[in-house]
């Protein structure tokens, strides 16, 4: 039986724009997704999952997720947890050659599905790096974070990036441009998140972007715009001594870029009334600068504040569930004891 974690993600730039090769800089937090692996001696997978906002489900199968019994879950999200546990496991039968490989899979999470936090992705590289180690097949990290991509990117019809599942992989900032993809030094930022208990589908979302990118030339501008946001944001990160606090003035330049990243995202629709309640709130408690994260249409915004203000208004924020400081997580997926 092995257990692993990976944690999930907060992007301080650029999501949606990285699925057409510009940069993104996501960060890895202390939310994790735990996964515990043990070996069968059949060809079955059960998957037993406490959270992952399903309020707890268990699922056995043999061959496809077509033999799934019916489970008292909402279906779609049953489906979207599924695919991700379904693709993760398929990825480790494969890379260790174990085709008939079974597994009782446990997983517990701290970050809800579909909220921008990079669940799937956390669960995905977890997932893939506990069964691959009771294969007594372990991944070295490179590996992991491609085959977390191949699975993210077969669930999600071919709309996937890098970035959730090399962030979650490695652990602290990182950068991604199509598949060239590096750590960053960065110094510790402070993360304010605010959750609206919602969540937004990412394939959807992702889709309907590249659709108004397709369509209109200025939607084609605006994600090459979050680019160059990116890169500039990329640059004053670069200069920033990594071990020493942020200083009050890159805090406040990145706040403007966060907040002009949020303006695009906005334009390119994937906002909600609750993200842009939050964004505004956390902006009028004193935030630096607040924009949506992850895929949007409901789930979470991050906002960058040293003091307590930002967290203790989104509290008290219409349509805001909970919020909570996010730390850097430096160490990315591990093994748990
Ligand atoms: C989702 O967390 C981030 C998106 O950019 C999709 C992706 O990068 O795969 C919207």
């Amino acid at each position: 039986m092995t257990t692993v974690s990976a944690p999930g993600k907060v992007y301080l730039f650029g999501e949606h724009a990285v699925v057409y090769g510009e940069p993104a800089v996501p960060c890895a937090i202390e939310k994790r997704a735990t996964v515990t692996a043990e070996l069968r001696e059949d060809d079955h997978v059960r998957v037993e999952a406490a959270d992952l906002s399903l309020n707890g489900f268990v699922v056995e199968y043999a061959g496809t997720t077509d033999h799934r019994p019916d489970v008292d879950v909402p279906q779609p999200l049953l489906d979207a947890a599924m695919g991700y546990i379904d693709a993760a496991v398929q990825q480790a039968r494969e890379a260790a050659d174990a085709p008939d490989a079974g597994f009782d899979i446990t997983v517990e999470s701290e970050i809800p599905l579909g909220a921008g936090l990079g669940s799937s992705a956390a669960v995905v590289v977890a997932g893939i790096d506990a069964a691959t180690r009771v294969l007594g097949e372990p991944l070295d990290l490179r590996e992991l974070a491609d085959r977390a991509y191949n699975a993210e990117y077969e669930v999600q019809d071919g709309q996937a990036s890098r970035a959730d599942t090399f962030c979650s992989t490695m652990g602290g900032a990182v950068r991604v441009a199509g598949d060239d993809c590096t750590k960053l030094s960065t110094p510790t930022l402070p993360f304010v998140v605010g959750f609206d208990g919602g969540a937004g589908d990412t394939g959807k979302l992702v889709a309907s972007v590249r659709e108004l990118r397709d369509t209109y030339e200025f939607a084609a501008d605006t994600v090459e715009a979050i680019g160059d946001i990116v890169s500039t944001g990329e640059s004053l990160l670069a200069e920033a001594d990594p071990n020493s606090e942020p200083s009050d003035e890159l805090i406040s330049e990145l706040g403007d870029l966060i907040n002009i990243n949020h303006g695009l995202l906005s334009a390119l629709g994937v906002s909600s009334r609750s993200l842009d309640t939050m964004v505004w709130a956390a902006r009028e408690a004193g935030a630096e600068g607040a924009k949506l994260t992850g895929a949007g249409g409901g789930g979470c915004i991050v906002a960058l504040d040293r003091t307590a203000e930002t967290q203790t208004s989104l509290r008290y924020t219409p349509g805001c569930e909970d919020s909570f400081r996010a730390e850097l997580a430096t160490e990315g997926v591990r093994v748990e004891d």
